[in-house]
């Protein structure tokens, strides 16, 4: 998705500011990208494609202390250099960023027009820059006509605007993130707080229609009337460090990798292994009549291990589809809790279905990794799931956390269970996630069947979500065809698909009837000869009717998804890997998708 870096500092140091800041947002997904900087006049700069075309492209006049840069993902037309921000006006006198969309832009676009306005692109974004230039036409200071062009706009928007004669960026938000970056002697803009964290780690979070302002390295934030807000400046625990490659060839691997770290962070302080009792203040108090699980992607195969999970605890709980749960919401009783899961707390679909919720007058929950985010500061709760960063589009650190943190959710509010059990198995499974790094033959596997005609992962019960996740790992960085199903479901259609050229992985872990029922239905695919890869811990024989085994650590039944889970990115990165796919940053998707 789109993303925005804005820095007011140093005339020697900005465009660099932005141009590292534009690859600090590259994992959000993009295809074109650009830069404004005012130094009394207003250079622009932008590219279709990679951010090194830009770089390639910026020539020695651009420069000057403040400028602002995009990335763009496009909603409004294709790639392409027209279509790249920053857009600017008629004269080429004001510049702007926009992550979102201006919903009434076409009604905006006719008016500018009738009244001799030219348009050089099929951007929502462009109308911004021509209603600030009438408002300076009118007399109108920078910020004046800057506030005036606002309020002119229906839809989502974070907005950052330079123009010439002004040494300021002015930005705004309405549902879209835009936070502030205090430096010592630079102030930063960015979308997303990984865009300046080489520079500063104190950030001011904006909210909804709050304006800021950034000049010669101060800044200021002021409500819709102007009225200076005094916001607090907080600290961001992540470091520059967790942002980088750090040795590995992609981002994914490293996230995988971090896997031990993150979940020890996770679990830091919130659990008593004594008494199995766990302590997190967020949860404190609750004791929800009903659960409902609202997520996307990969956050919902989180949230489909939750909602089974809190079940077998005695709590009702479902788990929805955000973008489906906006527009047809589950009902509701006083007592429900809704719990949105988004890695990145951005999630548009997300965070709509959350809204509709408390519209709707229950209790909100946020389990997010992004403390500050939009998720966590509008639900009334927020379980931060502590994974750090994740650059890598395909979520890999963040699923293991969000399952981990599912279990502390089901542990507190659980009616009856065995949270003792979970809490002394939740403390092996670092050093047991470390173990199958250290040892998985998932790049063998990867090896094996890379030039198949399509994958199937199949898994029962706690097992159904990770093979849902293992398939949409493959598919989101291979471009292979992938399906994940039931293990039950496979004979009720899919497996009129299975052939020899198509490898089944089949995760079952136990030795129980979820176990024994996967292993008939791993007997199935085994009499059609597709390749079976089984996802075990070797206390059922699926392994006998396997040509390959991933093995996993035993351990209780709610934590085994992370660990099987693990072995399935593993297969995935290397089989994209093999086929030399641009893992980070698939095609088409993004990291934080910021439209519904
Ligand atoms: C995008 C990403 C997915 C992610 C989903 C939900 O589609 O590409 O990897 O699972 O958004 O993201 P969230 O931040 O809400 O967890």
């Amino acid at each position: 998705m789109c993303g925005i870096i804005g820095c007011s500092g140093r005339s020697d140091e900005t465009l660099d500011v932005l141009l590292s800041g534009l690859e600090g947002l590259e994992y959000r997904g993009y295809d074109s990208a650009g830069v404004a900087l005012s130094n009394g006049t207003l250079s622009v700069c932008k590219r279709e494609g990679e951010i090194h075309r830009l770089q390639q492209a910026v020539d020695g006049d651009l420069g000057g202390p403040v400028g602002i840069g995009h990335t763009r993902w496009s909603t409004h037309g294709p790639p392409s250099d027209a279509n790249a921000h920053p857009h600017t006006d008629c004269s080429g006198g004001v510049a702007v960023v926009h992550n979102g969309i201006v919903e009434n832009y076409a009604d905006l676009r006719a008016e500018l027009t009738d009244r001799g306005h030219e348009f050089d692109s099929d951007t929502d974004t462009e109308v911004v820059p021509h209603l600030v230039e009438e408002e300076l036409a009118d007399g109108a200071t920078f910020e004046e006509a800057f506030r005036a062009a606002v309020t002119r706009l229906e839809g989502s928007y974070a907005l950052a605007a330079v123009a010439e004669d002004s040494a300021a960026i002015l930005a705004t938000r309405h549902d879209s993130p835009l936070v502030v970056g205090v430096g010592d002697d630079a102030a930063y803009l960015a979308s997303d707080v990984p865009a300046f964290l080489d520079y500063t780690d104190r950030v001011v979070y904006l909210e909804d229609d709050e304006f800021a302002r950034l000049e010669t390295g101060s800044w200021t934030v002021t409500d819709a009337d102007g009225g200076l807000i005094d916001k607090s400046v907080s600290r961001v625990e992540w470091d520059a460090e967790e942002t980088a490659k750090s040795g590995y060839d992609h981002y994914m691997l490293k996230e995988i990798h971090e896997q031990p770290r993150a979940l020890r962070k996770c679990l830091r302080g919130r659990v008593d292994e004594r008494t199995g009792s766990v302590a997190v203040e967020a949860l404190e108090g609750l004791n929800p009549g009903s659960v409902q699980f609202v997520a996307c992607g990969t956050s919902y195969h989180a949230a489909l291990f939750g909602a089974q999970t809190l079940r077998e605890a005695g709590v009702p709980a479902q788990a929805f589809l955000a973008s489906e749960y906006a527009t047809s919401p589950a009902p509701v009783t006083d007592d429900t809790l809704v719990v949105g899961i988004t890695q990145s707390g951005e999630t548009a679909d997300t965070l709509s279905a959350l809204r509709e919720a408390q519209h709707r007058g229950v209790e909100t929950l946020a389990m997010t990794n992004v403390v500050g985010s939009t998720a966590a500061r509008e639900c009334d709760r927020t379980l931060t799931i502590r994974a750090g960063p994740e650059i890598g589009v395909a979520a890999t650190k963040t699923f293991s956390s969000q399952v981990v943190a599912c279990n502390l959710l089901s542990a507190a509010v659980a009616e009856r269970g065995d949270a003792r059990e979970v809490v002394e198995a939740l403390r092996d499974l670092p050093g047991q996630v470390q173990k199958i790094l250290d040892s998985s033959r998932a790049e063998r596997v990867a090896e094996e069947y890379v030039d198949s005609e399509a994958y199937f992962f199949v898994g029962r019960g706690h097992h159904h979500p990770v093979a849902l996740e293992g398939a949409l790992k493959l598919k989101e960085i291979s471009y292979e065809h992938a399906e994940g199903f039931p293990a039950g479901e496979l004979k009720h259609g899919p497996l009129a698909l299975v052939t020899a050229e198509t490898p089944v992985f089949a995760v079952a872990t136990g030795s129980g009837e979820k176990a024994t029922k996967t292993v008939g239905n791993v007997k199935e695919v085994e009499a059609r000869d597709a390749p079976v890869v089984a996802v075990t811990d070797g206390a059922s024989d699926v392994g006998r009717y396997a040509d390959v085994v991933l093995e996993i650590p035993e351990t209780h039944a709610r934590v085994a998804p992370v660990l099987a889970n693990v072995q399935l990115q593993l297969v995935a990165y290397y089989i994209a890997k093999k086929l030399g796919r641009s893992i980070d940053k698939p095609r088409n998707l993004a990291k934080s998708v910021t439209v519904e």
